[in-house]
């Protein structure tokens, strides 16, 4: 029984990450970029209906919605050799069609104008499904429309869809350097707010370290987007592997879930992946031998890490799964996690099992890759606190100065009181108290008292 995803793509960075995924996940079960099974898809024994189904034609469908307030991204999309992959009734474009100007704010009040016309199209996806398992949802949390339309949609499915799970991929701002949306500190602490309350699990992926891994790795200067959605759309689809070919374990985001997310606040993971090649970039073609070993230690280096921590002396993972692909003996696994627990490369909390977990997984028969072996870590690491810390001295400095805040107060919600911005910094403290208690052996009793 298939357990399908529907993955919910809104905003530009949700349509553009979005589109490399779908491109992904098309060249590795061999679906033409119409939608047809190509001749040599005879393998088989992959699942392509968690992700797409069948038309009447026998073509196939992605089970996605993409969802915009300006037309530009999924006109891109339209105009695209995949132009005719998509189902044409699950797209959603504004008519006023001028974006939400970075304004969380417009984005969330125009999600909830909209707000049947987008549940008519998840209904009928969901009415689709045999056993529908959950969603996906692609965003950025600094722009207006994937941070404000995607906090009302994630508030709403919660309501509506209590049982299924929600998964985000969710794309956090470069505060490294200055930033391409004034007001992102605003909009993400607000997203923040419903990604802590309303999703399962958020998978953190920043803009600052896809920027350096795409220059350390690929070797290139100035990385376009389309660059960093390749790692982008790369983990998406390493991290999918389990799912769309099924072993023993692992067979259901469920399973994934439960055993890397012990406490339910706590569900934000950072990834790694090695090794990052890309058929565009010369030099970042010629990758060393790849063993087990190889792969797992890398996957431990801070530099491969897709988001941008520090960790302190007492930051420890909560726990990891490591997914395997390519020719990866079970006797090998063994030996590289001995020789990890021997050399303690990985730090783990102190009141729960201290194990790197394994999946093996079969890799496409139809994407040929210059490497034996390649890894996806999946990892609840209690240094993600330094990040959303990082985003809370953003805001509060914002905060402080009161700066920009009339773009907000032009929206019902914010009109009489500020009270939104004060609950989701609260909601986000209490987070980062609760991560930081997860280095405590006392963890156990942590809120027992409260
Ligand atoms: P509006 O433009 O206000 O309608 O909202 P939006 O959600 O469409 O904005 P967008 O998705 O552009 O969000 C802005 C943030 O996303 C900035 O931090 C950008 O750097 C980042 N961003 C935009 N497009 C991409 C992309 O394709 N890939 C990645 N990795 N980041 C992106």
């Amino acid at each position: 029984m298939p357990r399908e995803l529907i993955t919910i793509q809104t905003g530009q960075c949700g349509n553009q990450i979005g589109m490399e995924f779908w491109s992904q996940l098309c060249a590795e079960h061999g679906i033409s970029k119409d939608g047809i099974l190509e001749d040599f898809a005879t393998e088989g024994g992959d699942r392509k209906d968690v992700f797409f189904y069948q038309a009447d034609d026998e073509h196939y469908i992605p089970r996605a919605l993409l969802l915009d307030l300006e037309p530009r991204v999924i006109n891109n999309i339209l105009a695209s050799p995949y132009s005719n992959l998509y189902n044409p009734e699950n797209i959603y474009l504004s008519k006023d069609g001028g974006g939400a100007g970075n304004i969380w704010a417009y984005g969330f009040s125009q999600a909830e104008k909209v707000c049947e016309d987008i549940f008519e199209m998840i209904d009928r996806e969901a009415d689709g499904s045999d056993s529908l398992e959950g969603f996906m949802l692609l965003h950025s949390i600094a722009g207006g429309t994937g941070s404000g339309m995607g906090s009302f949609l994630l508030e709403r499915l919660n309501e509506r869809y209590p049982k299924k799970l929600i998964q985000t991929y969710s794309v956090f701002p470069n505060n490294e350097e200055f930033s391409d949306v004034v007001v992102q500190p605003y909009n993400s602490m607000l997203t923040l707010r419903r990604l802590t309350s309303n999703a399962d699990c958020v998978i953190v992926l920043d803009n600052a370290a896809l920027n350096r891994i795409a220059c350390d790795r690929l070797h290139v200067q100035k990385p376009t987007f389309t660059q960093t959605n390749q790692l982008v759309s790369t983990v998406m689809s390493a991290s999918t592997t389990t799912l769309r070919y099924p072993g023993y374990m692992n067979n259901d985001l469920v399973g994934m879930i439960a055993s890397l997310i012990p406490t339910p606040k706590c569900h934000y993971l950072m990834t790694a992946y090695t090794p990052f090649t890309s058929d565009k970039v010369e030099k970042a073609k010629s990758i060393r031998k790849t063993t087990v070993l190889d792969v797992m230690r890398r996957l431990l280096q801070p530099k491969n890490k897709m988001v941008s921590i520090n960790p302190s002396k007492k930051s420890c993972y909560i726990s990891v799964l490591n997914i395997i692909q390519g020719e990866a003996d079970p006797t090998d696994v063994h030996k590289s996690l001995l020789r990890i627990r021997e050399r303690r490369l990985a730090q783990f909390i102190p009141w729960g099992p201290a194990s790197i977990q394994v999946a093996l997984t079969k890799k496409s028969p139809y994407v040929q890759t210059s490497h034996r072996v390649s890894g996806l870590m999946l990892a609840n690491h209690t240094s993600i606190a330094s990040l959303l810390k990082r985003t809370c001295d953003h805001y509060d400095r914002f905060r402080k100065r009161g700066a920009f805040l009339e773009q907000y107060r032009k929206e019902d919600m914010f009109a009489d009181n500020l009270d939104e911005f004060d609950v989701a910094r609260e909601v986000v403290q209490d987070l980062i108290n609760e991560y930081e208690a997860c280095e405590s052996p006392d963890y156990i009793n942590y809120g027992v008292s409260k």
